[in-house]
C-alpha cells in the first residue's frame, strides 16, 4: 500500500468536538475522504451555519477553501447516535473547545462518542488538561497535542489561520511515561497514523512527535508564553504582548514567571528544560517585534468569556505543589485573576437578575 493510504482496512472516521479556529483547521488538514479519512464535526452556536455552507477556511498556509465536513452535528449524543445508525464507531476523538475544567467536564461531554478501541485527542493550551480523560477512559489511547498556530473564528463557519501550523503530539498515561504500557504503545501508534494523515496528506510540514514526558515538556514551555503574558495583559489593564515588554517593570514581571517555570521544569518533569526550546530572554526579545498581539484570554476577558485560567495558572501550581515545586508568581497571578473573573461575573449575574 502507497504511504499516503490511510493503511487500514476500513474507513477511518475522526469527530472533532469544537468547531472554533484549531478544530476547523486541523479538521480540514485531516480530511481526506479519498484516502477513507473522514472528518466530521461538533459545533455549538456556529452549527447552523457549518450545516448550510460548511466551513470557509481562509490560510496563510495553504490559502482559502471551503471545508465540508463529512458530518457536522448539534452535539456528542447526535454523532453518537448516528454513527450506530451508519454502523460504526469513533475511531479518533479530537477535543478542540477551549479547556475550561471549571465551566464543565470535557471528558463528559465526549462519552457518548467514545468507544472501547476510541483514540482521545486533546488539542488545547494549559497542562493538566489530560487528567479528567484518562481517569474516565482508563483504558483508552490518549494523544496529547500543543499547538503553535494564530488562528480565529471571523464569524460563524468562518476560520481564519494568520501563521504558523506547528503541531507537537505525544502519547499520554499519566503524565510521566509510568502509566499502562499497552495504552502507551496505543497512543504511539496512533500518532503515526496522525503524522501521515496530517503531515504527508494534509500538508502540515511540523507535525511533531515526541515521547510522552517530552510532551509534558512542551506544554511547560507553552506555559512561559502563555502563563506569563495572558494574565498579565488581563492585571495590567487590557495591553498587548510587545506594548508589556516595552515597560520595564512589566518586563521584569513577565520575565520573573518565565524564569519561574523554566527553573520548575526539571524538578516537576524529571528532565532538563530541552536546549532546542526558546528561552525566557529570546521569548522577551521576539515579543517586542510582536506589536499588535493580544492574548486570547485578554480578548475572552473583554467579551466577558470564561477564560482558561485553571489550566493555564490553576493546575501547573497544583501540579508543581503536588511534586513540592512553589511557583509563587504564578499563585499570585492566579489568585488575582480568579478573584477578578468571580467579581466580574457575580456583578454581571446581579446586573441580569435587575433586568
Ligand atoms: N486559536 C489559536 O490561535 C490557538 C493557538 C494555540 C492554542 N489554542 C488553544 O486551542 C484550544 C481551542 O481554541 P480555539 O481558538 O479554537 O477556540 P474557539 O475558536 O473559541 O473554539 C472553540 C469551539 O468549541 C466550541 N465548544 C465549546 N464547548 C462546546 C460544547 N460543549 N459542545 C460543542 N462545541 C463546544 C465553541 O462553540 P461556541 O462558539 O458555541 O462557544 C467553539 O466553536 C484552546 O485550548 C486554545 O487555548 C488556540
Amino acid at each position: 500500500m502507497a504511504p499516503s493510504q490511510s493503511r487500514r482496512d476500513k474507513p477511518i472516521h475522526v469527530l472533532f468536538i469544537g468547531a472554533g479556529a484549531v478544530g476547523c483547521f486541523y479538521a480540514s488538514r485531516i480530511h481526506h475522504p479519498e484516502h477513507g479519512i473522514h472528518a466530521s464535526l461538533v459545533a455549538r452556536s456556529n452549527y447552523a451555519a457549518i450545516e448550510k455552507a460548511g466551513v470557509s477556511m481562509e490560510t496563510h498556509s495553504f490559502g482559502n477553501y471551503l471545508f465540508k465536513p463529512a458530518s457536522v452535528f448539534p452535539s456528542p449524543d447526535h454523532a453518537a447516535a448516528a454513527a450506530k445508525k451508519d454502523g460504526h464507531g469513533w475511531d479518533y476523538v479530537v477535543v478542540t473547545t477551549k479547556a475550561l475544567p471549571d465551566r464543565g467536564d470535557g471528558s463528559a461531554l465526549i462519552s457518548p462518542v467514545v468507544g472501547p478501541a476510541t483514540v482521545i485527542v486533546i488539542i488545547q493550551n494549559g497542562v493538566g488538561v489530560e487528567a479528567p480523560y484518562r481517569t474516565r477512559f482508563p483504558p483508552n489511547p490518549i494523544v496529547s497535542a500543543v499547538t503553535v498556530i494564530s488562528a480565529e473564528q471571523t464569524g460563524p463557519g468562518v476560520v481564519r489561520q494568520n501563521r504558523w501550523t506547528r503541531i507537537s503530539v505525544g502519547p499520554y498515561t499519566d503524565g510521566r511515561g509510568s502509566g499502562d504500557a499497552d495504552v502507551g504503545r496505543a497512543g504511539a501508534a496512533a500518532i503515526e497514523e496522525l503524522g501521515r494523515w496530517w503531515g504527508e496528506l494534509g500538508g502540515i510540514r511540523d507535525v511533531d512527535p515526541h515521547d510522552e514526558v517530552d510532551l509534558q515538556l512542551v506544554r511547560w514551555h507553552k506555559l512561559c508564553i502563555n502563563s506569563a503574558m495572558n494574565p498579565s495583559a488581563v492585571l495590567s489593564g487590557g495591553r498587548g504582548n510587545a506594548d508589556m515588554v516595552s515597560d520595564p517593570e512589566l518586563r521584569e514581571h513577565l520575565r520573573g514567571v518565565m524564569d519561574e517555570i523554566r527553573d520548575a521544569m526539571p524538578r516537576v518533569l524529571g528532565r532538563p528544560f530541552p536546549e532546542s526550546l526558546a528561552t525566557p530572554e529570546r521569548i522577551i526579545k521576539s515579543t517586542e517585534r510582536n506589536t499588535g498581539g493580544r492574548p486570547s484570554m485578554l480578548l475572552d476577558w473583554e467579551a466577558g468569556r470564561p477564560m482558561e485560567i485553571e489550566v493555564i495558572l490553576g493546575n501547573p501550581v497544583r501540579i508543581a505543589r503536588e511534586r513540592g515545586v512553589s511557583l509563587p508568581r504564578m499563585q499570585s497571578l492566579y489568585a488575582l485573576l480568579k478573584s477578578a473573573q468571580g467579581v466580574r461575573d457575580r456583578e454581571r449575574a446581579e446586573a441580569k437578575g435587575k433586568l
